[in-house]
């Protein structure tokens, strides 16, 4: 009888392992643009993260080169704003993030709201915080390739960190 309850007991703690390592594996690259960050929005958008329930595991200040920007936009190169989308992306101070969680690509985009803040429901970053599609504040990683790529773009691999936040406990079962 007590080696069944040992085993009960540690699939069980297996499954849970499993859960939260789950959860930590998802993450994404977010940036507040020269916009949010002269606008004095940083800890209003670092905090709909935070509230939420994501962790945070790695932030930078950064003012991009044009080129970097380039690359980082580099599947819009093609538009006709993008060479404008460049110049303002490189003009000042960007806040680079990875973010982390379960589901934190999809469900960053839909804290983040669509692209034209015209477009973006009341409630999401652009839909409470900005006005215009170019200038609209923040930028989030769009697909689990897209998180991957940009993550390595604006980030050296012992840049992010790796931690337990006490408060998983409470987020994930
Ligand atoms: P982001 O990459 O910045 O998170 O934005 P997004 O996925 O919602 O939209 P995307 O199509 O990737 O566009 C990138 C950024 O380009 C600017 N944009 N300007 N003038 C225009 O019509 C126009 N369209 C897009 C926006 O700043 C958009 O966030
Ligand atoms: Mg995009």
């Amino acid at each position: 009888m007590p080696q069944i309850h040992f085993s009960v007991c540690s699939a069980a703690y297996m499954a849970l392992d499993q859960t939260v390592e789950a959860a930590e594996l998802e993450r994404t690259f977010i940036a507040i643009k020269p916009d949010g960050v002269q606008r004095g929005l940083i800890s209003e958008i670092v905090g709909r993260f935070e509230r939420k329930g994501y962790k945070l595991v790695a932030i930078k200040l950064i003012v991009p080169t044009k080129e970097f920007a380039a690359q980082h936009y580099d599947d819009l190169s093609s538009r006709p704003f993008f060479d404008g989308l460049c110049d303002f992306l490189s003009s000042g101070p960007v806040v680079a993030m990875v973010w982390e969680g379960q589901g934190v690509i999809k469900y960053g985009r839909k804290l983040i709201g669509a692209t034209s803040p015209q477009a973006s429901e009341p409630g999401t970053i652009r839909g409470d915080l900005c006005v215009q599609v170019s200038r609209n504040i923040i930028h989030g990683s769009d697909g689990p390739e897209t998180a991957v790529n940009e993550i390595g773009l604006w980030f050296k691999p012992e840049e992010l960190v790796s931690y337990t936040k006490n408060d998983e406990k409470w987020l994930y079962e």
